[in-house]
């Protein structure tokens, strides 16, 4: 019953899938959510309101115009909610949705939400790999919704593709584990360091690695749905950072040196999600280098940022986490940088897990414990990595009392 105590409307778009919005209903219900429907006119083709008054007792909402209504209905369902779940979510309902059109009841509910807001998409696979659906996609997550599949499936043409529904009790999986979050990390400051730098040979050259940001630029999303304050330190990446982190830019790993240790005494969490290049180009090419014979570059040592800053003692932020890319001994190499780097967490991942693409297997490494964690998608591990830093900031806050009132006059 965990949801117990949740108010929880689901707005129907008209799809096959609808039928399964009767699952979905039953089971928010059967966790404790208090359930309201409202349902969009093509919604009700594939399925009767006089189920869904069945089941929450509640005619489900089908009218902006529904007389029985005294005030705005979508403004008190609205308010309301703790989330809107939006399933099915057709191609149709997401872009009206993305474009902020509010000319039926589900999108009015929607334009209204004061709750989070949650899409699981059922479509044919072209339609959920069409461009318009994607950047609609995109400008929703953007906007602070969460979408909760699409899934490799059988769809309702009989092929096998990615667009089919998640299962019911899957997508409330989702909403509960993303209510349970919700929030807690109001007040925290993190600052989170991504993608990858680059060491120039010359004005048009340079030296860099292949990662994406995204594993950063997840965390930093997932932060800012659970309250943090979050300013993110790119390296040159080609995805747009989540919408209220505050973002500064950089190129080398010495400029990001620069902006991290400008900053980090402002901040509760430094996370070095970065890929910073170890080595840069012993000097930099005034002039395009033209070819000629084999090249020999000198490189030299860049500023390790992620031990420059364990080794600020006192005035180190109160949870320090890093990265390791490892192709053998992961865990014990893991270890290694946990210590010689003072950091409190090392998110060990195993070299072709996550380089580039939106999953990633990570084993999180602590001085007193190691969690192997399955493949998950990004936005999951930062969600686990996050669940851990709070947990590091408790004990920090803990450690921080014992100190204060140690050296205390008494
Ligand atoms: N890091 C850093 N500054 C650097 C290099 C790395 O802050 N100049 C950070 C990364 O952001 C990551 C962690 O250190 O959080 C681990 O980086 P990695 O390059 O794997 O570790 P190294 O200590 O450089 O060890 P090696 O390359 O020998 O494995």
């Amino acid at each position: 019953m965990s949801l117990q105590g949740k108010r929880i409307v689901v707005g129907l778009g008209g799809g096959i899938a609808a039928f399964k919005a009767v699952e979905l209903v039953r089971e928010l219900m059967r966790r404790g959510a208090e359930v309201r429907v409202v349902m969009t006119d093509a919604a009700r083709r594939f399925v009767g309101p006089i189920t869904f008054a069945g089941l929450t007792g509640k005619p489900p909402v089908t009218d902006l115009w529904a007389e029985d209504y005294a005030g705005e209905v979508h403004v008190e369902l609205g308010e309301w909610a703790d989330a809107v779940v939006i399933a099915p979510a057709t191609m149709n309902l997401m872009a009206r949705a993305a474009n902020g059109h509010a000319d039926d009841v589900v999108l009015a509910t929607l334009a209204c939400a004061k709750g989070q807001v949650f899409f699981a998409p059922a479509m044919h696979s072209r339609m959920w790999s069409h461009p318009a659906m994607q950047r609609n996609a995109e400008a929703l997550t953007r906007s602070g919704a969460v979408l909760l599949g699409p899934v490799i499936g059988p769809l309702a043409s009989g092929e096998i593709g990615l667009g089919r529904m998640m299962e019911p009790v899957e997508i409330a999986d989702g909403v509960e584990t993303h209510l349970a979050h919700a929030k807690d990390l109001e007040g925290v400051r993190l600052l989170i360091s991504a993608g990858p730098t680059h060491e120039d040979l010359d004005p048009v050259r340079f030296i860099g690695n292949r990662s994406s940001g995204r594993m950063g630029y997840a965390i930093a999303a997932q932060a800012l749905r659970r309250g943090a304050e979050v300013t993110i330190v790119s390296g040159p990446v080609h995805i747009p950072p989540p919408s209220g982190a505050e973002v500064v830019q950089v190129w080398s790993a010495r400029q990001m040196h620069e902006a991290i240790m400008s900053r980090f005494d402002a901040f509760d969490v430094v996370v070095m999600a970065a890929a910073v290049a170890d080595y840069r180009p012993h000097r930099r090419a005034g002039q395009k280098i033209k070819k000629g014979e084999n090249l020999q570059i000198e490189l030299v040592r860049n500023p390790d940022i992620l031990a420059d800053l364990g080794a600020k003692r006192a005035q180190r932020p109160a949870v320090l986490v890093g990265f390791a890319l490892e192709t053998e001994n992961l865990e014990q190499a893991a270890r290694e940088k946990l210590v010689k780097k003072a950091a409190d967490l090392i998110v060990a991942n195993e070299a072709g897990a996550g380089l580039g693409g939106d999953t990633n297997r990570a084993v999180l490494v602590e001085a007193g414990s190691s969690t192997p964690l399955p493949q998950m998608s990004k936005r999951a591990l930062a969600d686990q990595i996050l669940d851990r830093i709070r947990v590091l900031l408790h004990q920090a806050a803990h450690r921080q009392g014992r100190e204060a009132e140690r050296d205390a006059p008494n």
